[in-house]
């Protein structure tokens, strides 16, 4: 088990008054505040008026960047820099989901530096300061909304890039799931489709483990296969979109991985994915997951399938491990395609293995991911090819 700091500096307001202290929160960091959003959910569902006029009325002078795409350009970060040092920008609010926060957090790292914002992925230039950030999360899925990291995407290049920094992480975020009452069935199977995953890439580990977290764990996992079809049958059903927004966040916020060492394996190839052909982020994990868990299972960590089979969806625990651990996949393939309603292969997708070898290669950077089990190119794209 490894030794850790557990540091979180963003104040959270949950629950459907939280935007009340909206203005007080966003003052405390300055008086000129870049508000930054997607395509137009917010103003749709009203979420803009209603924001615009409690920073107008706080006082605020306020300045716009619309547009950032899902799977955010870094074309739309530049822009969101150019802003920002035109004029003199104190503070970030971002409105949306991941991809919002995410290219929000990059506009506040670019903001304070000279170079461009996508040296920081290109070179992996320090990323040691930035504008302050505050969020008002949309879409439960990512946990950017309390955690440190942000991934943007380079069409030029077909890179999407992921990166964590400390100063990234919000310093207030607001989690009222009315705000999600809007989330179409799609994407509230893709968020939770995410949630699980972030929940997985952790659970899955190659040595000894917390029980503590453990548990946590399975508690988070079943929340998220109680709640999401509540959620995708009743948009408005305010104890599922909570129980969502809650797990999303503490899925990923660097509490139930704090212990762990090892590196996570369907987010580095999905990413692959999502920069060949700008796929939803939780469409590509659950199309991956289920063939990792496959291509992982071996006869020596079958005590981690049965332990996940039999606490987070009640396999009998008197089965034999190995078929505790085939079951458990089966219904983590259930979960995912019946339930969620997801696509199950690439081929449904439209993608076929054209940029598989190069796509592993990049996944992991040439060398192996080390996760659960270590994982070379070759791996890789096994475990694409069982995804067609
Ligand atoms: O752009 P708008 O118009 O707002 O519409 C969005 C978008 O079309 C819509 N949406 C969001 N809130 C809504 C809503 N529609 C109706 N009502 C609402 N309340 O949903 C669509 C998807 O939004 P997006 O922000 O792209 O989704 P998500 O939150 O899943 O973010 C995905 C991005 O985050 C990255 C992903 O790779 C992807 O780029 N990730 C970020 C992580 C992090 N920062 O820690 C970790 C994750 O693993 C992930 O990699
Ligand atoms: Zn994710």
């Amino acid at each position: 088990m490894k030794n850790f700091i557990y540091d979180i500096c963003t104040k959270v307001y949950f629950g459907s008054d939280g935007l009340d202290c909206l203005g007080k929160e966003v003052k405390r960091f300055g008086k000129k505040v870049l508000l930054c959003y997607g395509g137009g959910s917010i103003i749709k569902n009203g979420l803009y008026d209603k924001i615009v006029a409690i920073l107008n009325s706080s006082g605020l002078e306020v300045f716009t960047l619309s547009g950032i795409e899902p799977n955010p350009r870094i074309n739309s970060v530049r822009e969101g820099v150019k802003i920002c040092k035109t004029n003199g920008i104190d503070v970030l609010l971002a409105v949306g989901g991941g991809s919002t926060i995410d290219a929000t957090k990059w506009i506040a790292a670019g903001a304070l530096v000279e170079h461009d914002a996508w040296d920081f992925f290109s070179k992996w230039s320090p990323c040691d300061k930035a504008l302050p950030i505050v969020s008002v999360l949309t879409l439960s899925a990512t946990g950017s909304e309390m955690n440190a990291g942000g991934v943007i995407s380079n069409p030029d290049t077909n890179e999407k890039i992921g990166r964590i920094a400390y100063p990234l992480r919000p310093k207030v975020s607001f989690l009222d799931p009315t705000n999600t009452f809007t989330v179409n069935r799609y994407q509230t199977a893709c968020g939770s489709a995410d949630i699980f995953s972030h929940l997985l890439e952790v659970y899955f580990a190659p040595n000894d483990t917390m029980f503590m977290l453990d548990t946590f764990i399975e508690g988070m996992l079943k929340t998220v296969i109680k709640y999401a079809p509540v959620a995708m049958a009743t948009p408005d059903n305010y104890e599922a979109r909570a129980n969502l927004m809650w797990a999303g966040s503490w899925a990923i916020n660097g509490f139930v991985g704090a212990d762990k060492s090892h590196e996570w394996s369907c987010h580095p190839m999905e990413h692959e994915l999502s920069a060949f052909y700008d796929i939803t982020h939780g469409l590509g994990l659950a199309i991956l997951t289920p063939r990792w868990l496959t291509y992982c299972l071996k006869d020596d960590n079958l005590d981690r399938y049965y332990r996940y089979g039999t606490e987070v969806f009640g396999i009998d625990k008197n089965l034999d491990k190995k078929s505790v651990a085939l079951l458990s996949i089966e219904k983590t393939k259930e979960f995912l395609f019946n339930t969620l309603g997801l696509d199950d292969t690439f081929t449904k997708i439209g993608i076929d293995d054209k940029h598989f070898k190069i796509m592993a290669k990049k996944a992991c950077e040439d060398s192996f991911i080390n996760g659960f089990i270590k994982l070379d190119a070759a791996d890789i794209e096994n475990i694409f090819k069982a995804c067609l």
